[in-house]
């Protein structure tokens, strides 16, 4: 939540306050409610910070023109106050010499404030980050160099930030900090230096990157940089590594076509991805499979769209001889289990490896009740990958669109892998039949490949539902976690209320609103819930709802009682029916995606939301 973006540089030749504005462009999908840019100029801040779009706030080049040697930007998602100027980051000091970035909460910001405030600071947004700059005021004025102000208050805050600080009277480095909120630097050597939110906020600037860790201060030289332990103040080491992401991703082009949107061109990523998952490195699946069926007890959690990869996914290994597990919405997790089991594992799933619920459920259940950590990342080097015991990476690559989507049909795709493994360690199933599943998933890829081709319906589809004020999505059994999906995708990009129900539900409380023309999509796969839900079915037909059901391409018994239906082109086997969760998620996602662009919106950043969600 929160891009940040920030450089420092000995480079003579280059525009200091577009290179800034340009990389928080490639932050915008970490929120993009406002934006703002300091710079140090000859002794001076140099500051322009607005409510609004980087490209509508920069239209004329405001960025742009800013003078200044090095500096920092931000584009924020509000927490603390409106967003307004006012409220937009960078904040300043008293002296107007300190300005400073945040990302994550100050949770004892209301006290740290009105001590400041007593003491004669004066504070001029609403907003938890003001009290970092006066901190380090006060810090500096006695003495301290920017460094140490820095880890003094630091250890005043409490609560997750990722700060960049840049000091007027300070030409040679800036310092970064980070806790709990996610913060990387890049750098040239010898040249320049970078810290973003996100390695893809240098990318096409250098792919050299250092991870900062908790607790950790680093001082940023051009084309260097000095990182120090908050508690004892001794330096840490670091390697540099090498960044191997493809820099296609921060285009919206793909094979030579260009799109509109990047939740378009990433959607038509997925065949290719699935492909890659399915070929993943075996050994990481091996440990992570035996470390569940180790344990005594088996949890899974996420957020969001990851939850929902996660719940197919308990499904998925229960069905293949795994253990029965528990999914817990991370945000939840803390207060549902006050104790945890000996001998547990926690399987976490995320897109960002940063989601704060997702960390602070993996923390809280590592560090008290010693659980063993499995979990389904995208982000190499993230947050989440330093908590866990054992990591399957997915193979999305970075994700742009806030809504995902190629990282879940990656995270399902990932979760199926391991409960083959699975029934492979306890031989559930005979190597044949194994293989059998194994190429039935890889399969999914070319299902998902023709669902692509076929647009045009679902674009049909989306223009009849476009202006409905709500919607119901139902299924059975695995199913459940699409039918989530599919809602959550229509709700956050489209804007339309949605609600998801386990179809057994839909009679003991939703049916009471269906009227005539009330759409229903039911995910209706010929699995073993096929004869059960067509019950369900028509529960809700003969009270009027408009039925859209996605079907087995086969089907015949469904597709007759709907109004509509959406065809997933499998195999009649039961080896395709059990891996084809994508394929019957896909068309759901693409139907969302194309009732948010036949409204006008943008897919992309959907309002009020942002990928990484790194607050609590
Ligand atoms: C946000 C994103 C979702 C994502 C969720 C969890 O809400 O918009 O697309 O599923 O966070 O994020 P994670 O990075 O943990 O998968």
């Amino acid at each position: 939540m929160c891009g940040i973006f920030g450089l420092i540089s000995k480079r003579k030749d280059i525009n200091v306050a577009q290179l800034i504005r340009e990389g928080l462009e490639r932050m915008e999908y970490r929120g993009y409610d406002s934006a703002g840019i300091a710079l140090v100029n000859n002794g001076k801040i140099e500051l322009r910070k607005k409510a609004g779009r980087i490209a509508d706030i920069n239209a004329d080049g405001w960025f742009d023109k800013m003078p200044g040697q090095f500096g920092v930007g931000h584009t924020r998602w509000a927490t603390h106050g409106p967003p307004i100027a006012n409220n937009s980051h960078p904040h300043m000091d008293c002296t107007g010499k300190i300005a400073l970035v945040h990302n994550g909460i100050i949770e004892n910001y209301q006290d740290l404030r009105r001590k400041l405030t007593e003491r004669g600071h004066k504070l001029v947004s609403e907003t938890d980050t003001e009290v970092f700059p006066h901190l380090i005021e006060e810090f500096r004025k006695t003495g301290l160099d920017l460094k140490d102000s820095v880890i003094e208050t630091v250890k005043l805050c409490k609560g997750a930030y990722g700060v960049v600080v840049c000091d007027a009277d300070n030409p040679e480095y800036m310092v970064v900090a980070r806790k709990e909120s996610p913060l990387v630097i890049g750098i040239t050597e010898d040249e320049t230096t970078y810290c973003g939110s996100d390695i893809p906020a240098f990318l096409p600037l250098t792919r050299n990157a250092i991870i900062l860790d908790d607790n950790e201060v680093a001082v940023l030289y051009p084309g260097k940089c000095e990182i120090f332990h908050v508690d004892d103040g001794e330096k840490a080491k670091r390697e540099i590594f090498t960044v191997d992401y493809s820099m296609d991703a921060a285009q919206k082009v793909l094979d030579g076509k260009e799109y509109k949107w990047f939740m378009h061109k990433e959607m038509h990523e997925i065949p290719r991805k699935i492909i890659d998952q399915v070929r993943m490195p075996q050994e990481h699946l091996d440990e992570f499979a035996q470390a569940i069926l180790n344990a005594d007890h088996v949890f899974i959690t996420a957020a969001g769209t990851a939850y929902y990869a996660a719940i197919a996914g308990k499904y998925q290994i229960t069905k293949f001889g795994g253990p029965y597990i528990q999914g817990i919405l991370c945000s939840e997790l803390v207060d549902a289990l006050p104790t945890i089991p000996p001998n547990s594992v926690l399987i976490a799933v995320s897109q960002s490896g940063e989601t704060a619920d997702t960390i602070e459920a993996v923390r809280y259940a590592k560090e008290q009740f010693g659980v063993k950590i499995c979990s389904v990342v995208n982000v190499v080097g993230s947050s989440l990958t330093r908590y866990s015991d054992h990591v399957i990476i997915t193979t999305a690559g970075p994700e742009i669109a806030v809504a995902s989507q190629k990282a879940y049909c990656t995270q399902v795709t990932a979760l199926s892998m391991v409960a083959l493994k699975i029934a492979t360690l306890t031989n559930t199933l005979t190597t044949d039949e194994i293989e059998k599943y194994e190429s039935a998933l890889l399969d999914t890829a070319e299902a998902c490949a023709l669902i692509l081709k076929d647009e045009k319906s679902l674009i049909n589809l989306a223009h009849k539902i476009a202006y409905k004020s709500n919607l119901y999505f139902l299924a059975r059994g695995i199913s459940t976690s699409a039918a989530f999906e599919g809602a959550l995708k229509l709700k956050e990009i489209a804007y339309i209320h949605t609600e998801a129900y386990a179809a057994g539900e839909s009679k003991h409380g939703p049916i009471a609103l269906i009227e005539e023309g009330f759409p229903c999509v039911f995910i209706t796969p010929p699995d073993q819930t096929y004869p059960k839900i067509i019950g369900n079915v028509m529960e809700m037909k003969s009270r009027g709802a408009m039925i859209i059901s996605v079907v087995a391409d086969y089907d015949v018994n469904i597709s007759e009682i709907s109004h509509h239906t959406i065809r997933v082109p499998i195999k009649n086997n039961k080896y395709a029916i059990a891996m084809s969760i994508v394929p019957f998620v896909l068309p759901l996602q693409m139907l969302a995606y194309f009732v948010s662009d036949y409204k006008g919106f943008d897919p992309d950043k959907p309002k009020n939301l942002a990928k990484s969600v790194t607050v609590k």
